[in-house]
């Protein structure tokens, strides 16, 4: 089992919706059964949130429901109970080392693209759809590594 958090600063845009691609692109690959996906936030406005309205529209609109989701704030233990904590930009990284306990733990903490993911929160329709296609592509990505890391590649 490969256990995989995706992080954002509010936990309601970017992050909610790499979790659900990404359990859908596993479950299309037939990798579902052996990588445990979930999602937080670095922040704790949104906690108990569901994905905010246009993330979910613009989500839906690519066959993705988030409806079913909750926000809910990266802890500490975090970091023991995960493998992989990917981050969706530079600013989530940094709070994420800050966060991250004293001594031995399990997590890998990377950036979940080969770019920022930028936060769509403030701005309009096209962002939301940046989110989602960057997202897309870094998930394609994640299902290959995470099928060589699985051995089932
Ligand atoms: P997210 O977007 O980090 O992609 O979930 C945000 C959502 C809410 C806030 C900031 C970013 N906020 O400040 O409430």
């Amino acid at each position: 089992m490969i256990r995989v958090l995706v992080v954002c600063l509010g936990n309601i845009c970017r992050s909610p919706t790499a979790e659900e691609v990404l359990r859908q692109k596993l479950d299309a690959a037939g990798l579902a059964p052996w990588v445990e996906v979930d999602s937080a936030g670095t922040g704790s406005w949104h906690i108990g949130d569901p994905p905010d309205a246009r993330s979910q529209r613009h989500a839906a609109q690519r066959g993705y429901d988030l409806s079913a989701l909750r926000g809910r704030q990266v802890a500490p233990a975090d970091f023991h109970r995960f493998d992989l904590i990917l981050a969706m930009d530079d600013d989530n990284l940094t709070d994420l080392q800050r966060l991250a306990p004293d001594g031995p733990r399990c997590a890998e903490v990377r950036l979940f693209a080969h770019v920022e993911v930028p936060d769509p929160y403030a701005g309009g329709p096209a962002g939301f759809e940046r989110v989602l296609d960057l997202v897309e592509e870094a998930s394609d990505a994640w299902v290959k590594n995470l099928a060589v890391r699985l051995g089932t590649s």
